[in-house]
């Protein structure tokens, strides 16, 4: 980690509602975007980026909608530097209590000879005028350059530059194409900060995507290097690979406060309710191994971990899960899973068999997990009580019942 940045404190932007949206099997309806608003709203999140409303009436509707009803975190909207989407935005944010501004202008060599057809001159031009026009409208104007990590460091510094003096309050570097390392972006962000003379007077965030499935990690890199916003999304949806994950974001900076001593303001037990709620509103499911909230983040089949668990949970487990919303961790009984775990299981379901037994009953235990693969309490009901009174239902087909 490089220099000390000025406060501890990380403002959490979640852009679930607009980049992540914009991913395929991830759209949402008006309802749905409500929803997730107000659940967003619960986890405590700084800034809700509702939509990109010059895109659709839809997402003009919606951003109109979060702007009038949703309280808690400041409301942003997206548009391209060009007067319409300004508009367009302001027009949906206009009733916001705290309202954001987010412009944003590609400044690549890639994108400025190949979309947009403008040399470097006119890029700082564009975003000059274009954080003016937006801070006539509202003070908290944000500005992205858009593939900001490809971009040549001088050439960003430059136009980082232009957008705070033109009155950005945040000044937003995305790594667009998930394309930088760890260590790189952490040096982007050192050489903004020494390089761009007024920078102190705006909050750097940044915005990484999972190309290459260092998302997360690039984010964490920047907040080490001096970052102090970063956008994320919910189960970590966006465009393509998607986005950094919030939760992932999150549980790492309070995991480990030894290494990076910032804090976020997240109800990190409303984490769990809202990636489940996502999954309602978009049908899109969570892998079972996603970290944090996939459904084996905190289950455990290996005997020695189980053992382990019982005896002293933090001997496998680095996050309590109670903390992020999940109601407690899972033992799960499988072909892995030893006697200790076994034994604690079937106390739970009112069985205290005698030691002399246990050999036996652990013995018929693995041999329906050899079939079955995971022995549920139902399983594990049937086959004691066919140990008891010879058999009345064979463990494996309880489940059907
Ligand atoms: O990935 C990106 O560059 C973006 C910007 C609009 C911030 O989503
Ligand atoms: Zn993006």
């Amino acid at each position: 980690m490089t220099s000390t940045p000025q406060s501890d404190r990380v403002l959490i932007f979640d852009t679930t509602l607009r980049d992540g949206e914009q991913s395929p099997g991830c759209s949402m309806g008006l309802e749905g975007k409500l929803r997730m608003a107000r659940q967003l709203a619960r986890l405590r999140v700084d800034i809700v980026e509702a939509g990109f409303p010059a895109v659709s009436e839809g997402d003009h509707e919606a951003v109109r909608a979060i702007a009038r009803e949703v309280e808690g975190p400041r409301i942003a909207a997206l548009a391209r530097c060009v007067p319409g989407d300004i508009e367009a935005a302001w027009d949906a944010l206009r009733d916001a209590p705290r309202p954001r501004l987010h412009v944003f202008l590609a400044t690549s060599a890639l994108h400025r000879e190949f979309k947009l057809r403008m040399a470097k001159r006119e890029i700082v031009r564009r975003t000059s005028e274009s954080v003016a026009a937006a801070r006539e409208l509202t003070e908290d104007v944000e500005f992205s350059p858009e593939d900001g990590s490809r971009t040549e460091p001088d050439f960003l510094a430059e136009v980082v530059e232009t957008a705070i003096e033109a009155g950005a309050a945040t000044v937003n570097i995305p790594d667009t194409v998930g394309y930088t390392m760890p260590a790189e972006f952490s040096a982007l962000i050192g050489h903004l900060r020494r390089t761009v003379p007024n920078i102190d007077r705006a909050v750097i965030s940044v915005h990484c995507h999972n190309d290459l499935g260092m998302a997360v990690a690039n984010s964490l890199a920047a907040i080490g290097a001096g970052a102090r916003q970063v956008e994320c999304t919910v189960n970590g949806i966006g465009e393509r690979a998607g986005n950094a994950s919030l939760e992932e974001v999150v549980m790492s900076l309070r995991t480990r406060q030894d290494l990076y001593a910032a804090t976020t303001g997240i109800d990190t037990r409303e984490i769990y309710p809202s990636s489940r709620l996502l999954c309602e509103i978009t049908g899109m499911v969570v892998q079972r191994n996603k970290a944090v909230v996939g459904q084996n983040a905190f289950a455990h089949e290996a005997g020695i971990h189980q053992h382990g668990v019982l005896r002293n949970r933090a001997t496998y487990e680095i996050m309590r899960p109670q903390d992020v919303g999940v109601p407690g961790n899972v033992l799960v009984l499988g072909k892995h899973s030893g006697r200790h775990a076994l034994r604690a299981r079937l106390g739970e379901l009112g069985f205290a068999p005698a030691e002399s037994e246990m050999d036996a009953i652990f013995r018929d235990f693995k041999r329906l997990a050899d079939r079955i693969r995971e022995v549920d309490d139902a399983d594990l009901t049937a086959l004691m009580g066919q140990r008891e009174v010879g058999g009345p239902a064979p463990p494996g087909e309880a489940r059907a019942t």
